[in-house]
């Protein structure tokens, strides 16, 4: 090819990239709707018990905000970015949207004006949700009180505060339809499936992520980490070292106190308050659902024990004093807590369990806010409390009753990591 053929295939070329480009990364915006059809009471109904499975309101109303105003800070390896408002306010929130608008946001990750949202919003998994929830969702919606709240401003780190990198994103990362119902299957089980991997958004936070913050392909619920805390795999629990059963789960799942295993303390109380929320045999069906999943790995050896296996018996005993002084009120043999509230001993706990320290360290140095209206004491925050020192101590001697063969090896940079954390 002459000089000048290369020239012009190379304008071609580039005159299609930009196209491609611009059509990739531009999307129309959706007229505005004035007016809603009035909607019936029952769809609302069904359309309130699928914002609670979807947990819209843990994202969409911030502490001590109006529900679903927005205004929620997501802190995220790119930067910050706030949830926005979905009460129908025609200015500050949905209000003009059309159901059309709405659902391409929920399946699609695009607001009305056109603009890409962030995959922190989950619509990754969204995407996955029926027609017909999709449709009581945006009713429910539409039938609240508008709220006047702007969009508070993101501070998104270069490049990602450039939104139209998102459709990038989309590309690589924006697939799963809703699932194919399996009928080798129970309905309970297809059903569990349908509301972990759409409303539920389990894997969201229980998978491990990539550098894009994608789940990483191959190792759903695999176990990942949110805000400082570990989210456990949750394959296999079935055969877990104190195996999960139906009914321990479902009450886990419902904000309750497990038997052998305790109550989610962390991200996955909000969760599990508002699973509380929505019909038992919803929970129930998760519960089928996950105890059907397998180890990811069952050949995996345990994390191999680091050299110290023994506890030095100083050690031990102060230890046992600290838990003593500190905590046996509420966790020792003979409190209350326990013989009243049935609460396991922390030995049995997951945070104890765990091959790494965090949850036991997130625990003890945030605490427990008390569940509203719940009876019993709540969780007191240790981070003033107990020093360094006193902490590696206490979890050490805890450690070893738990799980005398493996001593926590990411403790003492666990602590330091949170401890700077929780300044
Ligand atoms: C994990 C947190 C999280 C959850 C859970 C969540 N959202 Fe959001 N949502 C966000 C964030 C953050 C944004 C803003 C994204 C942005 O600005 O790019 C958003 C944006 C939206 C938008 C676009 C609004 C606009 O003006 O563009 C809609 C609609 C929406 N969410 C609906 C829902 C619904 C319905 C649910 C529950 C089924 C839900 N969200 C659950 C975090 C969440
Ligand atoms: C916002 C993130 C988040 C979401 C969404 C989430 N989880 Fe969790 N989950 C966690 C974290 C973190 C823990 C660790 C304990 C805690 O937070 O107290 C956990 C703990 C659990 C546990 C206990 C596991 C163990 O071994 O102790 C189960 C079971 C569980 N989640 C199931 C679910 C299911 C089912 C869903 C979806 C319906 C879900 N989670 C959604 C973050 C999340
Ligand atoms: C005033 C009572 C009280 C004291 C003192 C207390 N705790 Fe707790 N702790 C609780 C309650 C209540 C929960 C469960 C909260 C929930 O999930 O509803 C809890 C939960 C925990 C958990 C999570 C495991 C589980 O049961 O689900 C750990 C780990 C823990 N406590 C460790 C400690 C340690 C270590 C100390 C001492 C430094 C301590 N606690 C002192 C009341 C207390």
């Amino acid at each position: 090819m002459n000089k000048k053929g290369l020239w012009l295939g190379g304008l071609t070329l580039a005159v299609c990239g930009v196209a491609l480009a611009g059509a990739l990364m531009w999307r129309p915006s959706l007229a505005p709707v004035k007016q809603h059809a009035l909607q019936d009471s029952e769809q609302i109904k069904r359309g309130a018990l699928v914002v609670e499975a979807g947990d819209c309101a843990v994202c969409h109303t911030r502490p001590g905000g109006e529900y679903l105003a927005g205004g929620l800070a997501l802190v995220t390896p790119f930067g910050t970015l706030y949830s926005t408002n979905i009460t129908p306010d025609d200015r500050t929130g949905i209000g003009e949207w059309s159901l059309e608008t709405f659902e391409r946001a929920m399946r699609h990750g695009i607001s009305r004006d056109g603009h890409f949202l962030y995959p922190a919003f989950p619509y990754a998994h969204y995407r996955r949700m029926s027609e017909g929830d999709l449709k009581d969702a945006y009713a429910y919606l539409m039938s609240g009180p508008p709220v006047d709240s702007p969009a508070r401003p993101n501070q998104m780190n270069f490049p990602m505060n450039i939104r139209p990198l998102v459709s990038f994103w989309n590309l690589l990362f924006l697939h799963g339809e809703q699932p194919q119902s399996e009928s080798r299957q129970t309905a309970q089980w297809n059903r569990g499936r349908y509301l972990m991997e759409g409303a539920g958004h389990c894997a969201g936070c229980h998978s491990p992520l990539n550098l894009l913050g994608a789940e990483k392909s191959g190792q759903s619920l695999a176990g990942g980490m949110v805000d400082g805390w570990e989210a456990p795999s949750l394959l296999g629990l079935a055969h877990a070292h104190k195996p999960w059963n139906s009914q321990q789960l479902v009450g886990y799942l419902r904000g309750e106190v497990a038997a052998d295993h305790g109550a989610a303390a962390g991200p996955m109380r909000p969760v599990s308050l508002s699973l509380a929320k929505v019909p038992i045999s919803d929970v129930q069906a998760i519960a089928e659902y996950l105890l059907s999943l397998g180890a990811h790995n069952p050949a995996e050896p345990r994390s191999p024990s680091p050299d110290i296996t023994t506890v030095d018996p100083t050690a031990r005993n102060e230890g046992a004093a600290l838990f003593q002084a500190a905590c046996a009120g509420c966790h020792g043999s003979g409190a209350p807590m326990r013989l009243i509230d049935g609460r396991p001993d922390l030995a049995d706990t997951s945070a104890m369990r765990s091959a790494t320290s965090r949850n036991f360290v997130k625990t003890v140095l945030e605490g427990i806010a008390m569940t509203p209206g719940a009876s019993g004491p709540g969780m007191p925050a240790f981070a003033t409390t107990l020093n360094e020192a006193q902490l590696t101590v206490l979890a050490t001697y805890l450690r070893a009753r738990a799980e005398p063969d493996h001593p926590w090896a990411d403790l003492s940079v666990t602590i330091k990591d949170l401890r700077e954390d929780a300044k």
